[in-house]
This record gives structure tokens, sequence and C-alpha cells, in this order.
């Protein structure tokens, strides 16, 4: 259990996911929270992060450092992600059991799973089949560490979980054009047609794959609660468990960047739709207590408002 005064380190502060645990954990009233540059860490040297760890003996960490991205660079670049992402898990798992460090979260992903999975996709299907082909680097990078997770768990008695978010959007998101998820990609889209007073809004495939997407501030209040409750399972979906079409996202999405305006959606079938359906079965994490809370709409208006901060920053 967290206390008030407990040393608590999160990597990859600066990222999505990494600054919102951090915002999570200030609001709730956590005083020792370490946080250090990469231009001062580079999570990737192992004699480094060990003399970090041992200096500063967190009492808990939160893995939200990793070589993240889109269907682009994931496939361009295997080599960048599988090197990056084995590296800093590594250095930090073991140097945190050599340290005597007893907690820790790590984070998966939804997109780790085999690429036919079975709908809702559950914890137990990890394994089960053939990967993606275009991020194979990048999952097996992720199965290493949840594996690892585990190991630790096993042969030391450790408490290291490994949480699988969905697709994730919120403010300090990549809105990269080659590199982004399709909810700040959209974001973005949108964005321009208001800038240039267009109204025809491109999106690839016929709109109809269904996708779901957890806000940030959310997978931040699970991985604050994980790290608080004792679990017999290791990985853990974190998601709403709900989907709707990119279509619907398109809409909803235009109508709060242009409330007063009548979008006319193009669909380029020429691209190709990906899986049909992408979902997660949540039920571990409620058996827990655990529910995400946001609104969607809500938290689109709040992650476009921060949109806009960003691009004028
Ligand atoms: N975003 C999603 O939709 C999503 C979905 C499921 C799971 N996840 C998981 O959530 C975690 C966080 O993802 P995210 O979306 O927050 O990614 P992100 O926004 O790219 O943040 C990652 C952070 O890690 C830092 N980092 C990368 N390499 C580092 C290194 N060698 N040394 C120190 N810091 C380093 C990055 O710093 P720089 O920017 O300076 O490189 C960045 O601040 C990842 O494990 C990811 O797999 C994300």
């Amino acid at each position: 259990m967290i206390k008030k005064n407990s040393r608590i380190f999160v990597a990859g502060h600066k990222g999505l996911v990494g600054s919102a645990i951090l915002r999570k954990l200030k609001e709730k009233g956590y005083s020792k929270i370490l946080t250090v540059e990469k231009s001062k860490l580079d999570l990737t040297d192992q004699k480094k992060v060990h003399n970090f760890l041992k200096k500063n003996k967190p009492h808990f960490i939160f893995i939200a450092a990793a070589k993240v991205g889109g269907i682009f660079s994931n496939n361009k670049y295997k080599a960048d992600f599988i090197y990056n992402n084995l590296s800093i898990q590594l250095n930090i798992i073991d140097s945190a059991h050599k340290c005597g460090i007893k907690n820790l979260i790590f984070l998966g992903s939804s997109c780790v799973y085999p690429r036919e999975c079975k709908q809702p996709i559950k914890e137990s299907y990890l394994l089960n089949g053939k990967l993606e082909k275009t991020n194979d680097a990048y999952a097996i990078a992720k199965i290493a560490g949840i594996k690892m997770c585990e190991s630790y768990n096993e042969q030391y008695k450790t408490n290291y979980k490994c949480l699988m978010p969905t697709n994730t959007y919120g403010p300090n998101d990549n809105y990269d054009d080659l590199n982004s998820h399709f909810i700040p990609a959209l974001i973005k889209k949108i964005h321009r047609l208001k800038v240039k007073n267009s109204l025809n809004l491109k999106i690839w495939g016929d709109g109809s794959p269904m996708r779901e997407v957890i806000y940030v501030d959310d997978l931040a209040d699970a991985c604050v609660f994980f790290m608080n409750k004792k679990t017999n399972e290791n990985l853990i979906n974190i998601g709403t468990g709900i989907d709707y079409s990119i279509k619907d996202y398109a809409k909803i999405i235009s109508k709060i960047i242009l409330p007063s305006k009548k979008i006319n959606i193009v669909f380029d079938k020429t691209k190709p739709n990906g899986t049909p359906r992408k979902v997660m079965d949540i039920s571990i994490a409620k058996k827990y207590g655990w529910k995400p809370k946001s609104v969607f709409k809500k938290s689109i208006i709040e992650t476009y408002n921060s949109f806009l901060k960003e691009v004028n920053d």
C-alpha cells in the first residue's frame, strides 16, 4: 500500500501515460515522487539505471517509459522498438529486484495480443496465436516484459504487475502525422478542417471497424489503484469494455470541434480497415472494484483543449 510519504518513481513522466500518473499521484497527495529527465537518465543505460535506483531506493515504480508509436513507425523501425523496449524494462525490472524494490507496475498493451484474437479479449489469450506482423518487434519486447514480471514474482516473491491498456488518448498525446494513434489523428484532422474552413473529412477504410479507447486519466487511476491492490492475477486488462465504430468517433469528435457545421465524411475504401473489432474483457479489473469513470465527450473536450495549447506552444 502506498503511504503518503512513500518514495515513488515514475519512469517516463513526460509522456502521455507517465504525465497522467504524475498528475494522479499529486492529486492524491503523495509527496515524494521521483522523476528524472531522459537527458539525465537514459533508461537504456543499465549501469546508470542501477545506480539511480540504488541511490534513490523508491518503494514503488511505475514504468511508463517506452518507445511507442503507430503502425508506420512500429513497422519501419522494428530494431529501435525491440532494442529500446527490451532495454528499458530489463534494466528497471532487474535493478528494482536487486535494490530490494518489491512493488512495480509495468505497462503492456492490448496490441500485443494475437492478431486474430477472439473478442472481447481476455488476459488468457496472450500467446494463443500469431502476432500482428507490423508490430511484432514491439509486441515481443512487451511480452518479454510481462514474462519477466511473472518470473521475478515466482522466483523472488516480488509484486510486479502488468496492466494491459487499450488504445489511450488524452493530454500530452502524440500528434505526429505518421506516428499517432487514431483518436489524436482524428482530432488533428478535424482541427485542420476548422482552420481551412473545409467540411470534407477523409478517413481510411469504410469507417466500420469497432475500437475501444480509454481516457488517460482512467488509465492513471487504474495504475495507482492496482499498485495498492493485492491481486491473484499478474496480468490485468485496462479499458472500458465498450467499443464504437471509427465512423461514430469521427462524428462525435466533429460535433465537438465544429459544433455548428455538418461534416461530410469521405471514406477512402482503397485503404485497409484493419481488424474488424478490438475490445477488451475487463472483468478481472472490475472484480477488484476498478472501473473507468470518464465520459467520452468531456474527455475529448479536455484533450482538444490541451491539443490547442500544445500546438500553440
Ligand atoms: N498510448 C497508448 O495508446 C498506449 C496504449 C497501450 C499501452 N500503452 C503503454 O503505455 C506506456 C506509455 O506510453 P505513452 O503513450 O505514454 O508513450 P509516450 O507518450 O511516448 O511516453 C513515453 C515516455 O518514455 C520516455 N522514454 C522513452 N525512451 C526513454 C529512455 N531511453 N530513457 C528515458 N525515457 C524514455 C519518452 O521520452 P521521450 O519522448 O523524450 O523519448 C516519453 O516521455 C508504454 O509502455 C505503452 O506501451 C500506451
